[in-house]
């Protein structure tokens, strides 16, 4: 599934059980001590420290840690249930994977599923699908291979660049993209025939009451799908309650720490009134893009 950044030429299926990942043209890209590869070579990198920065990726660990948007990763993996045919070859690909909560929480519903239907129709069959996923902030890949290190989890986090994906063409089942850029060329390569593609993006109320303290007017954010191609369209709605600490982990994560000014990031902090959380989740199938 994985090839090679610089030559495009297929890596070895058992490269990921090597402490150095080499192509036929003698590239090679060593594991680091916590598990991720870094296959983003350095005359690819537009800046020294690309991706979202260190103080971000913690913000975010902490607070996707403490479950406030597993209901956005339960409705996922839901209609990957409902709808995806997934077999001991099918490999889920998260595009610009952060510190790796999606993938971990995703593994294990996915898994938790699997081992009910088996139990429900008593049939002993393992679906052993792979989770994977990359992201450009070398930090954040560290930090998602670290924990699932110490998860003893079996994922594998390589740091690289949405727009140019070290995978083969027609690789992928499930490719995730949650609030992360992606080059919609490459997810077309990358997918498999029967392919889906979960594009997940803030709807018109996502902290609404953040927006508010932050911004003068608050002009309602309509997302659209990719070229009106979805097949599905799913919205997940609710609210939360998090304390002070995880507010300012909340509001570190997102662009808006940057809008915000001292007074205004406070009024954010101290306003204990629930949070609107808002998704929309755009489901792409590959085999349907292919014939618009
Ligand atoms: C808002 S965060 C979302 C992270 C994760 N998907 C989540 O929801 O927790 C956006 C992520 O995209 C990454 N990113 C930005 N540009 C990228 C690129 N060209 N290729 C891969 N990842 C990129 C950032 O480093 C950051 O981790
Ligand atoms: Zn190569």
């Amino acid at each position: 599934m994985w090839q090679c950044p610089i030559c495009q030429s297929p890596f070895n299926p058992l490269v990921e059980h090597t402490a150095s990942w080499q192509c036929a043209e003698q590239h090679r890209f060593d594991v680091a001590k916590q598990g991720y590869v870094n296959l983003l070579p350095v005359q690819f990198k537009n800046s020294l420290d690309p991706g979202d920065n260190k103080a971000m990726v913690q913000s975010r660990e902490a607070f996707l840690n403490a479950g406030f948007y597993a209901p956005l990763v339960q409705a996922i993996a839901s209609d990957i249930q409902s709808h995806a045919a997934l077999d001991s070859n099918s490999v889920v690909f998260d595009a610009g994977c952060g510190e790796g909560y999606y993938l971990r929480a995703l593994q294990a519903l996915l898994t938790q599923f699997d081992s009910d239907c088996h139990q429900a129709s008593n049939d002993a069959g393992d679906i052993d699908i792979r989770f994977c996923g990359n992201d450009i902030a070398k930090n954040a890949v560290l930090r998602a291979a670290r924990q699932n290190q110490v998860l003893q989890g079996n994922q594998t986090h390589v740091v690289a660049s949405s727009f140019a994906l070290p995978l083969q063409d027609e690789s992928i089942d499930v490719l995730l993209q949650i609030f992360a850029p992606v080059s919609q060329a490459e997810v077309f390569r990358v997918l498999k025939p029967s392919g889906t593609w979960y594009q997940v993006v803030p709807n018109d109320n996502h902290l609404i009451e953040f927006k508010r303290h932050l911004y003068q007017s608050v002009n309602a954010h309509q997302p659209s799908p990719e070229d009106g191609l979805a097949v599905r369209e799913l919205t997940v709605s609710y609210t939360i309650s998090p304390n002070q600490i995880q507010r300012e982990q909340l509001l570190s994560m997102t662009p808006y720490a940057h809008a915000a000014n001292a007074e205004k990031r406070q009024r954010c902090i101290q306003d204990d009134s629930p949070l609107s959380i808002d998704f929309k989740i755009y489901v792409y199938q590959q085999s349907q893009m292919k014939e618009a």
